[in-house]
């Protein structure tokens, strides 16, 4: 069973982004299906270490996608995903140099959220602008 799965309610009307937005939950998801399974702590760490490689070239496709219809919250944005970048790794870096075995209940809230919050409520954003670009 998968944690997440991609319904309408993130559709970002980009549908590049759309596509990287699933990658992301599919890495998301390998975490806590490891975590879940009892996975040795390497193994959790690894997916975490992915997952934020894809995190990171996400966020600059889509800084680069947001340049090139001279979205104007770009800068925003940008600052958004820094914050969240900076917490990701502050909670990666907890987890992978202290004693725990599996991940924190802040981290996989962290997780939970970020996702859907940002996609939802600031990813959105850009996809309503290219639309209204369409008009
Ligand atoms: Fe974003
Ligand atoms: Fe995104």
């Amino acid at each position: 069973m998968s944690f997440f799965e991609w319904d309408k309610s993130l559709d970002v009307s980009v549908e590049e982004m759309n596509e990287q937005h699933r990658t992301l939950i599919g890495f998301i998801n390998a975490v806590f299906e490891k975590d879940s399974a009892g996975a040795p702590k390497a193994e959790i760490v690894k997916s975490i270490e992915d997952l934020l490689t894809f995190v990171t070239q996400h966020f600059q496709n889509e800084e680069h996608y947001m340049a090139s219809i001279h979205f104007p919250g770009l800068e925003a944005h940008k600052k958004l995903h820094g914050n969240l970048a900076v917490d990701m790794i502050k909670l990666a870096g907890n987890f992978k140099n202290g004693p725990a075995v599996r991940i924190s209940s802040e981290f996989s809230m962290f997780l939970k959220l970020w996702l859907s919050t940002h996609i939802r409520g600031i990813d959105t954003k850009y996809g309503d602008y290219a639309c209204s670009l369409q008009k």
